[in-house]
C-alpha cells in the first residue's frame, strides 16, 4: 500500500477504526496487562502511523516505542508530545538493526497485513531478535480476500508461518464497525502469540 501517499494526503480511514474499535481493543489491552506486574514494560508499536496505539500505550503505563515507515507519520506522533512514547522512522522488516533494545510487548495493528512473504518472514525473525523472554505480541490484521494486493490481509497460518518461535495463545474475531468497503469485508482477526 502506498501509505506515504495516504499521508500526505491526510486519508487515514484506520484512525476512524481505532475509534470506532476502541473498547474492543481497550478489553484486549486490559487482557494483555493483566497480570504483569508494574512498571508494565518496554512496548513495540509496529508501524505505529501517526501514533494512536503509542498513546494508548503509553497512558497505560507501558514504556513505548513507535515505529513507522512513514517520515510524515512520525513527525504527527512526535507532534502529539506524549509522556512516555518516542517515535522513530524505520521498517518493520529490519528491527535487528534498528538500534532499539529489546521489548517485553509488541502491537501491531494493520501493518503486517500489507507484508510480503519474504518481508513478513524478517517481521518474524525481528520481533524474536528484540524480544525479552516472556515477550507478547498482539496483532489485528485483515484476513486475505480478493482485494489483498491493494488492502492487505493475511491467513492464520501465513502469520503463524512467519513466527515459528512463537507460541500461538489466542485468535479471535475482531469488530468491523468502523471499517468501510471493502475492508468491512476482510475478517479481522487478533492474534496473540507469546515468546517462551
Ligand atoms: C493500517 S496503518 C495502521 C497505523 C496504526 N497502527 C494505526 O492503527 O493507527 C499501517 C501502518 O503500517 C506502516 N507500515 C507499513 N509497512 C511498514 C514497514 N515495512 N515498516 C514500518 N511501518 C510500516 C504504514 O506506514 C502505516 O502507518
Amino acid at each position: 500500500m502506498q501509505y506515504t501517499a495516504y499521508y500526505r494526503l491526510g486519508i487515514t480511514p484506520w484512525e476512524q477504526y481505532a475509534e470506532a474499535a476502541a473498547d474492543d481493543i481497550g478489553a484486549m489491552l486490559d487482557r494483555e496487562e493483566d497480570g504483569r506486574g508494574r512498571p508494565l514494560g518496554r512496548a513495540l508499536d509496529l508501524g505505529c502511523g501517526r501514533g494512536v496505539f503509542s498513546a494508548e500505550l503509553a497512558r497505560r503505563g507501558w514504556d513505548v516505542v513507535g515505529l513507522d515507515l512513514v517520515p510524515k507519520a512520525i513527525a504527527a506522533a512526535e507532534a502529539r508530545s506524549i509522556a512516555g512514547a518516542s517515535f522513530v522512522v524505520g521498517d518493520v522488516t529490519g528491527l535487528e538493526s534498528a538500534g532499539l533494545g529489546a521489548f517485553d510487548f509488541f502491537l501491531d495493528v494493520g501493518c503486517f497485513q500489507g507484508l510480503n512473504a519474504e518481508q513478513r518472514a524478517a517481521y518474524g525473525k525481528g520481533v524474536t531478535a528484540l524480544a525479552n523472554p516472556g515477550a507478547s505480541l498482539l496483532m489485528l490484521e485483515f484476513g486475505p480476500t480478493r482485494l489483498r494486493s491493494v488492502i492487505g490481509g493475511v491467513s492464520e497460518a501465513e502469520v503463524r508461518e512467519a513466527l515459528p518461535d512463537w507460541e500461538p495463545s489466542s485468535s479471535a474475531p475482531a469488530p468491523t464497525a468502523g471499517l468501510g468497503w471493502p475492508m468491512n469485508r476482510t475478517s479481522p482477526q487478533w492474534f496473540r502469540f507469546t515468546r517462551p
